[in-house]
């Protein structure tokens, strides 16, 4: 047996489950065994790190040499973040930041023919090292831990260790709250936009990224709702057409969780959903009510302002009366009672 040091135990104990999470995670292996990597060295300052993960750059390019010049620090991860969606030709090419944001940053990029599309958009989620995990318990409620495969693991052989590691959060918890999280959205897009919500079209989902249809043409991206201004009639009919993508997901026991004008692209006049990590099931997280409603207030206050006036708990007693059966007053009561929970 080949020696080993105490350090590395930690990596081979949980190698097995890091490769359901991550089966990216093999051709890191393999380096990790050449140049390991010091977990339990005192911590570094984050431009060390990045610094190193800088100079693997050379080994991980591989031939793909991005349009798009990124700055030292976004350098590393970018690459490597989208270099699966370039291998398994996906993308050619990085043409630019659309969005850099605390979760995610996305970027233009341009489509492998085969896609038949010729620009697509790539949400990159921020490094999970450099991630403040936000306090997601809210929204984790009710919904189970997937892996990279979009499957759920809490039924499974290594629930309690799973559990176990996300309450920890060790390396590999993060890791997997990470994935999770990022498989949330690419699965929710994969089911909403099959059930002709309008929503991004996915393509494919990486260890750090997800690939899906590009709004925007080479120059601009589609802006987001809170930065237009609709004309009444104009605005009527977008607020009926995000309300439809919010009656699709009840449909399929989602609610967004985040949604807000910030979160509705306007291109052309076509109204598309976007960012849904965060989504929660209705039938299994006690705080789906209340998320449904601060949705609905918040989209109603952005319309009350285009000229269009809607009473957003009329609306959510309405959805909640046809969708789960249920009184609504049980939430809107609660609301009035507690308003403890912050506007995130
Ligand atoms: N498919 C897309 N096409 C064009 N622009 C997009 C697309 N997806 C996201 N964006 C832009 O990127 C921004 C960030 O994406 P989003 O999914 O909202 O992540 P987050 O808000 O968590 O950073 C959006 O506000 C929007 O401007
Ligand atoms: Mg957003």
């Amino acid at each position: 047996m080949s020696r080993r040091y105490d350090a590395y135990e930690h990596y081979d104990k949980y190698e097995d489950y890091e490769e359901w999470f991550d089966p990216m995670r093999t051709d890191r292996k393999a380096r990790r065994r050449r140049k390991p990597k010091a977990n339990h060295a005192p911590k570094k300052r984050k431009e060390a790190i990045i610094e190193e993960l800088a100079d693997h750059l050379v080994e991980l390019e591989g031939g793909f040499k991005p349009t798009y010049t990124p700055s030292r620090y976004e350098k590393a991860w970018l690459i490597a973040s989208l270099q699966p969606f370039y291998e398994q030709a996906i993308i050619t090419d990085v043409l630019a930041l659309v969005k850099g944001g605390k979760e995610a940053s996305v970027y233009r990029c341009a489509a492998h023919p085969s896609t038949g599309e010729t620009l697509l958009a790539a949400k990159v989620y921020r490094p999970r090292m450099f991630r403040e995990l936000r306090n997601d318990r809210l929204y984790r409620e009710g919904r189970g831990v997937l892996d990279a495969d979009g499957h759920d693991v809490t039924g499974g052989l290594h629930r309690d260790r799973i559990m176990r590691a996300l309450g920890k959060k060790t390396e590999f918890g993060v890791q997997v709250a990470h994935t999770s999280w990022l498989m949330h959205e690419f699965t929710t897009l994969k089911t909403l936009h099959e059930a002709g919500a309008s929503v991004p079209k996915p393509f494919l989902a990486a260890e750090n990224a997800i690939a899906m249809s590009y709004h925007g043409d080479e120059a601009v991206a589609a802006p987001t709702l809170n930065t237009v201004t609709l004309e009444p009639q104009e605005a009527r009919r977008v607020f009926d057409e995000v309300m439809h993508t919010v009656e699709i997901m009840l449909e399929h026991g989602l609610v967004h969780g985040d949604l807000s004008a910030y979160n509705v692209l306007l291109w052309q006049g076509k109204v598309t959903v976007i960012d849904f990590p965060q989504v929660v099931d209705v039938h299994r997280n006690p705080n789906a009510g209340a998320l449904l409603h601060r949705d609905i207030t918040r989209l109603c206050e952005y319309f009350a302002r285009q000229g269009v006036e809607r009473d957003a708990d009329a609306i959510f007693g309405h959805l909640w009366r046809r969708y789960l059966r249920r009184n609504p007053e049980e939430v809107l009561a609660d609301l009035s009672r507690a308003p403890g929970w912050s506007e995130g």
